[in-house]
This record gives structure tokens, sequence and C-alpha cells, in this order.
């Protein structure tokens, strides 16, 4: 997701689900092969498994960007087939590529021609008019012909003009249906349901009809969702970390991204929703969200954000003692 999830952000969810199959951001061809390469692509061993999201319609192009991410060791090379934005269409990438499944099909050859890693697509169920289902099933048999065994779909079909990408995410009904019935119809395929999914019973559920789920905000604004996954979804029984323990873990990686000259509240940005539902998460995102930004702040500013989380248990465990032992006095 754009201006989500950075390498920041997957390190810190990785330490969450130790399985969970992380995306990059969407990187466009262009500025892969013309831009700053480390910056792009580098990422951290222990994110891994980690698929990289494509942003092109030039399979020659897109092919060597395949190779180059390849090389730097990603597992899954995703094209994105579902950003309606109109800065994405107008480079001919993204969603309205809908339209045009035989280039598609073209890009998806390409590079499986010259990796040898699995090459999936993430799209929408439609856009704009051609919204039926035949034309998915259209779209699906033609990349399929081409070799792709895996698709992402957000079940939301795409308005090319007139609404924003957030609208976008949002206005278009949601219809998971279509997404099952895809699956029924070809089974042999690997379909990933997108779209909607707020937390594991919602996903668990969908599994009954589709190979996946993807959830994109509610793991962003919750990521204490996916602490569960390992054991619900890939049969490890292995600890699940208490939330104070995965902020002890983030502090040696800010230490050493802050050494690089990394901002601190670059990395905690994508930590402010960890304790949401819990007491004291309020105080632990608006602490994290003042302080974070100030010049000169270090790691150990997390520690001091969870013991205001504290703070706020102690005092509140402070205000029960108060009000059982006025209890008991009124009732003695
Ligand atoms: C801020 C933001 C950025 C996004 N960027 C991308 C992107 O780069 N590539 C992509 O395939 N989807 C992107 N999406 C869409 C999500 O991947 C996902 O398809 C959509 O939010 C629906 O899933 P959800 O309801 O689980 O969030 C983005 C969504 C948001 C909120």
């Amino acid at each position: 997701m754009m201006g989500w999830t950075d390498r920041h952000c997957r390190y810190f969810m990785r330490l969450i689900s130790r399985h969970a199959l992380l995306y990059t951001e969407m990187i466009t061809a262009g500025a892969l092969l013309h831009g700053d390469r480390d910056r792009l692509l580098g990422f951290h061993p222990q994110e891994k498994p980690l698929a990289i999201q494509l942003g092109g319609s030039h399979p020659t192009e897109l092919a060597q960007c395949a190779a180059i991410a390849e090389r730097y060791g990603y597992d899954e090379i995703n094209l994105n087939v579902g950003c309606p934005s109109d800065r994405v269409q107008k480079g001919r990438y993204g969603a309205c590529l809908m339209a045009e499944p035989k280039l598609i099909a073209s890009c998806v050859a390409a590079m499986m021609e010259t990796v040898s890693l699995p090459v999936t697509v993430k799209t929408r169920i439609g856009i704009d008019q051609r919204d039926r289902y035949e034309d998915l099933a259209h779209f699906v048999a033609t990349i399929a012909a081409a070799g792709c065994r895996k698709l992402v779909i957000h079940a939301r079909k795409a308005w090319l003009q007139g609404l924003s990408p957030k609208e976008n995410r949002q206005i278009p009904p949601l219809r998971h249906d279509l997404v099952w019935r895809i699956k029924k119809d070809f089974p042999a395929l690997e379909i990933v349901l997108n779209g909607g999914i707020g937390d594991l019973d919602e996903a668990e559920r969908q599994l009954h009809h589709v190979d996946g789920v993807m959830i994109g905000r509610a793991a962003y604004h919750h990521p204490y969702l996916l602490a569960a996954v390992d054991r619900r979804f890939h049969g490890d029984s292995g600890p699940v970390k208490p939330r104070e323990q995965i902020v002890d873990d983030m502090i040696p990686y800010i230490e050493e991204a802050l050494a690089g000259n990394v901002r601190l509240n670059s990395i905690t940005r994508h930590m402010l929703g960890l304790f949401h539902g819990v007491s004291g998460g309020r105080r632990w995102r608006r602490y994290l969200s003042e302080k974070a930004g100030k010049p000169g702040v270090a790691a150990d500013l997390l520690q001091r954000a969870i013991d205001r989380r504290d703070d706020r248990m102690q005092s509140s465990l402070a205000r029960q003692d108060q009000t059982s032992v006025a209890d008991s006095d009124r009732l003695g």
C-alpha cells in the first residue's frame, strides 16, 4: 500500500506474524529502471516472505524489473492491475489495464520467462461499465493462459473517472461472491480475496470459498490482529508475542535506522495502532504522534510511551481501588 507498507512497516508487521506474506508498495517499472534501486528495493532479510508489487504495462521493462527484484531476493512478483488513480492511468498501468487482458497476459508471460519466481496479478472485479462477471472471467482466463497461477482480487470494481482512489476503496460495493465464483470456475488457480476483511474470523469464513485472504487497511490500523495469524492459518504453535515484546524487539532496529539518519516518526507512524482497543492505546498513539517528530528524539521514546500507557493503567487501577474502597465504605 503506497505510503504505508514501506520497509519499516513491514519489519514491524513481521515481528507480529512470522508467516503472513507481506507486500511492498507499488513500485513503477520506470522508477525501478531509472531510479535509486537500493532505496526502492532494499529490505531487511527478516521481512521475508515478501512480494514486490510492480506497476507497468511494458512487457520488456517489467521483465527487466522482475529480474532485478529476483536478484534482490523477493519471493513473488505481483503486477498491479487495480489502482485507479489518475496519475497511474496516465502512465497506462493499474486498473485501466483490465480493459487490455492480452497486454497483461504478455506482461505476465515476459516476466515468467525471465524469472523463476511466482508471477501474480492483483486486480479488481471490473472497471467502469466493464463489470459483468463474463468480463472478469475472460480477463482471468486470458492471464491464466499466459501462465499466471495466482490472483489477488479486490472485490470491488473501480470507476476510472469521478472517484478518488480513496472513494474507489469505499463507494463501489463489495462483491465477494464474484471472487468465490472465479474460484469455482477456475479451481486450479490460487485465488486470494481482498477487500473489507476486518478481522481473522471474517478471513477464516472467506477461506471456505477461496485460497487466501489479503488484509489491507485493517492490518495497518490494527496491526496486532496479525498476531493470531500464525497459529490460526499456518499451524505454527509458537508463542504469540505480547505487544510490549514487539515494541522491545523494534528498538534495536530503530536504533540502527536512526544511526543511518532515518527519522524516528517515519518508523513509529506505523506503530500507532499497536495498542488499538486495549487500555492506554490512545495515550500510546497520542504520545508517539506528538513526540516522535521532535528533533533529537531516540528509540527510548518507545519505552516512555509504554510507561505512559502503564501510568494510565495504574491510575485507572488506583481509581478502581478507590471506588471499591468507597463502595465498601458505603456498604459497610
Ligand atoms: C493508503 C493506501 C495505499 C494503497 N496502495 C496500494 C498499492 O500500492 N497497491 C495495491 O495493490 N493496492 C493498494 N491499496 C489498496 C489495498 O491494497 C486494498 O486493495 C484495499 O485497501 C482493499 O482492501 P482492505 O479493505 O483490506 O483495505 C492501497 C490502499 C490504501 C488505503
